[in-house]
């Protein structure tokens, strides 16, 4: 696989192409990804769930983020590597800049940070400084604690609205992508629309640009539950490869999500 860069994502938008992505925690299945020709990888702090056991993302630290993508990174030189910024690794635009400095050195390309308005100035202060940013919107698993919950974000109209707007404010901050987690597929498409960058989703419907699961969702051996809007691959190619390259094909041609992994 070439190396792939953000201009490639930008392109396949404009181009309506449609593209697949996942979360990586180690070299061997970051090769097995790159091998198939996975063109985006994930260090999610998810780790902290289908790694760690934890109960939620919240325990998970800026060096364990930094060590599991020095990993990924070694096994996939050519994906676009994203790294996740921790919870309250980004408190302040300050602290932003020094913890993800340390997952560019560790060898991300971008870095993931959840939340809506309050983030601009985070993001262009990162931006400026040569660390590029996707967005994370919608249900932003570290803000458990204030949802109440793991729920579907955006149900109603106000908030649909308003996070279309936070969607444009932080791709004019200088965000190059936006992930959106569980949101009606209605409002994930009004988003795709109104942003010239990438969107990403999972549990989001099958109008964004791309989409992405975390691999244990994808190969159906997450310790706890599978969640509505993902899919075991493995299941029905019996086979790692096979199944991430049934992944990448049915998120190519529009398969994958159908209607039974989306939220109206
Ligand atoms: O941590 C993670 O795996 C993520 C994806 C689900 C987008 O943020
Ligand atoms: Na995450």
């Amino acid at each position: 696989m070439k190396k792939i860069t953000i201009n490639d994502l930008m392109k396949w938008k404009q181009e309506g192409r449609k593209f697949a992505s996942v979360t990586a925690y180690d070299a061997s299945f970051a090769q097995l990804f790159e091998q198939q020709e996975m063109p985006v990888l994930l260090v999610g702090d998810s780790l902290g769930m289908v790694l760690q056991g934890r109960e939620d993302t919240l325990p998970v630290t800026v060096e364990e983020i930094a060590y599991h993508t020095r990993s990924v990174r070694a096994g996939s030189p050519n994906a676009l590597l994203m790294a996740d910024m921790p919870f309250m690794s980004y408190a302040t635009p300050e602290q932003a800049c020094e913890n993800a400095a340390k997952l560019m050195r560790a060898g991300a390309n971008m870095v993931k940070l959840e939340g809506g308005a309050w983030l601009a100035d985070t993001i262009s202060m990162l931006a400026e400084r040569a660390v590029p940013v996707c967005a994370h919107l919608g249900l932003t698993p570290q803000s458990v604690n204030i949802f109440g919950g793991y729920k579907v974000q955006g149900r109603d109209i106000d908030k649909a609205d308003e996070m279309v707007k936070d969607a444009i404010l932080l791709k004019n901050a200088g965000a190059q992508i936006i992930v959106l987690e569980c949101v009606p597929a209605s409002l994930a498409e009004r988003i795709t629309k109104a942003v010239e960058i990438p969107v990403i989703g999972i549990g989001a419907g099958n109008s964004t640009d791309g989409q992405i699961l975390v691999m244990h969702d994808m190969f159906g051996i997450s310790a706890n539950y599978m969640p509505k809007f993902s899919k075991n691959f493995l299941a029905e190619t019996g086979d790692m490869r096979a199944a991430v390259t049934k992944y990448i094909k049915d998120v190519e041609t529009g398969e994958f999500p159908g209607s039974q992994h989306t939220f109206e």
